[in-house]
């Protein structure tokens, strides 16, 4: 990781300041403490009182690798003075969970805790994620202590519904770690693609032979989903058509799932009025059965042949398009990477063109790739997908002609 420190940008280094406050959440912080560490924060970690009841310091000492800070008279603090030295350079203050407690403490100034202190003195961004019962949730003082805090600038993360620690059902539970340091990092990542629509493929296609089998590839989306967090983040309106992957819809993103060629073909034609980017990075299959069998085939003891019809080349026909958008297309070769994604970045008239050596990123979490554009060639360092994704999209936003 430690090369890629100029491409995380957005929380790599960063001083974010956990407040764990108590709730039976407080156990999911510790996974959030976590999270943010494997994204590069440098993260310090303030319990309250009633949060040291549910976790122990010790386990966000051993996560965060720093003192934990539970008072306000924790006398060994640079001037003496642990709500100063913890705010000092911090890039944003975190509270989760924030109980119904908490909520009411920040949004009446109250300094009568490290934490509510810290908040008060911070020259930073604050964000909240609620986490307790239904009803205290929905009771109106902690609405309109909600409120306050919103009208405040503060940012207000989640809550979520669902089934509660209680037993009852209904919103008040926290967000997931996942997903608040995802909200962390959209929030420090530019806004490089704001105002703009991107449309992205994912994921291999499945060709029908009869209702049970099919034809597709082991391409996993990992790289298409990574490519449509990046866009989101960095501010578009994303559509992901994606082929059959076992992974979640990335935050923000509007998913539409697909199986055929054909399918995603008609779906990405649907999305794509006001599209200012069509990213493809879907291993769509060459051909499809010529026809799909209405039931299962049957075993017989001879040969069997299958016969086979080309599949539209979606990437080729958008890019065709009159009002065609900025067209981002991806080659995965098992040789001569250069030579071949030039050829096809040539062939199907794209701006720009991702390649990368079959060994090197079908399946896995890294990847080694090289961008191709009218420039020439330029090489990204091996790295996590989701970086590699973040590249791609500050080089499309540089040649993006303007908005
Ligand atoms: O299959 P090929 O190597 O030509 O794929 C290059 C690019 O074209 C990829 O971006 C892929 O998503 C796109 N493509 C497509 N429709 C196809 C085949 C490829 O959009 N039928």
């Amino acid at each position: 990781m430690e090369n890629y420190t100029h491409i995380i940008g957005c929380l790599r280094g960063r001083k974010i300041v956990l407040g764990v406050s108590g709730g039976i959440a407080a156990y999911k912080a510790a996974a959030l403490a976590r999270e943010l560490g494997r994204v590069g924060a440098d993260v310090h970690v303030a319990l309250t009182e009633a949060g040291l009841r549910f976790v122990s310091a010790l386990t966000f000492q051993a996560l965060s690798g720093h003192r934990v800070w539970t008072s306000l008279w924790d006398g060994d603090a640079e001037n003496g003075m642990p709500h100063i030295a913890l705010g000092r350079g911090a890039d944003a203050i975190l509270v989760a969970p924030a109980s119904a407690d908490i909520i009411a403490r920040l949004a009446h100034g109250r300094a009568d805790d490290l934490l509510t202190a810290l908040c008060l003195a911070r020259d930073c961004p604050l964000f909240v994620a609620p986490a307790m019962n239904r009803q205290m949730w929905e009771n109106p003082a902690t609405q309109r202590n909600v409120a306050t805090l919103r009208a405040d600038g503060i940012i207000i993360l989640g809550p979520d519904e669902g089934g509660q620690a209680c037993g009852e059902t209904g919103p008040g539970r926290m967000l997931e770690p996942g997903a608040l340091c995802e909200a962390l990092l959209a929030f420090f990542t530019p806004r490089l693609l704001a105002g703009r629509k991107v449309v992205v493929t994912a994921g291999p296609t499945f060709e029908a032979i009869d209702p049970v089998r099919g034809i597709t590839n082991s391409s996993s989306g990992k790289m298409g989903y990574a490519i449509a967090a990046a866009c989101a983040r960095g501010g578009a309106e994303t559509v992901l058509v994606s082929g059959p992957v076992a992974l979640p819809a990335p935050a923000g993103v509007r998913r539409i799932d697909v199986a055929s060629a054909l399918r995603m073909r008609d779906e990405v034609l649907a999305v794509l009025p006001g599209a200012d980017v069509f990213i493809a990075v879907a291993a769509v299959a060459d051909y499809r059965p010529a026809q799909t069998a209405g039931h299962k085939l049957k075993k017989s003891g001879l040969p069997m042949r299958l016969e086979l019809v080309p599949n539209p080349d979606i990437l080729a026909e958008v890019a065709a398009r009159p009002d065609a958008p900025f067209c981002v297309g991806f080659a995965a070769e098992s040789q001569e990477l250069d030579a071949y994604a030039e050829s096809k970045r040539r062939a199907k008239r794209l701006p720009m063109l991702v390649g990368n050596l079959l060994a090197d990123g079908v399946g896995g979490d890294d990847n080694t790739v090289v961008i191709y554009d009218d420039a020439g060639r330029h090489p990204l360092p091996r790295a996590p997908k989701a970086l590699v994704a973040r590249q791609i999209v500050e080089h499309l936003a540089r040649l993006l002609p303007a908005g």
